[in-house]
């Protein structure tokens, strides 16, 4: 009696946790791939993000700097403002600019390249 009454309190105590735990919204987010299994494209787009995004986005965490940390940008449900994270909706941002993010011009080259990188977050 008194050890079932025991897994009953046990049982409660993990689900409040585990509801305190999502409710905070701190759900761990998707593994990045690691810089060293990088395929040559996904090498090349972390040069181009370099140059042309990362004095605005953290890629290695959610956390602003001028615009949104963009760690797994393509593997969560939507983006900071909502949309779905699309190649087409990205490519959107980055080349007419979104909100207070100016347009960023690149070549096609580069963006297909930035595209595979920004998928590795
Ligand atoms: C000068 C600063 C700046 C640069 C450079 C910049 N961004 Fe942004 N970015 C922002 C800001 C600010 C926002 C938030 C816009 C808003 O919601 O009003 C943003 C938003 C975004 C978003 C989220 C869009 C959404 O729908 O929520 C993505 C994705 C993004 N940027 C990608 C990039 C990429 C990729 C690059 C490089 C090609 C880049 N940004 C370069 C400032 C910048």
């Amino acid at each position: 009696m008194q050890r079932q009454k025991q897994i009953r309190i046990q049982a409660l105590l993990s689900l409040a946790l585990t509801s305190a735990f999502l409710l905070s919204g701190c759900r761990p987010l998707p593994p990045s791939k690691p810089a060293s299994q990088f395929t040559p494209q996904e090498a090349r787009g972390a040069a181009v993000f370099q140059s042309h995004c990362a004095r605005c986005h953290y890629p290695t965490t959610t956390h602003s700097l001028h615009g949104p940390g963009l760690q797994a940008l393509t593997k969560l449900k939507s983006m900071p403002s909502g949309a779905p994270p699309t190649g087409a909706r990205i490519t959107q941002t980055i080349l007419y600019g979104h909100g207070m993010m100016q347009p960023v011009p690149i070549s096609d080259a580069d963006l297909e390249d930035l595209l595979a990188y920004l998928h590795t977050l």
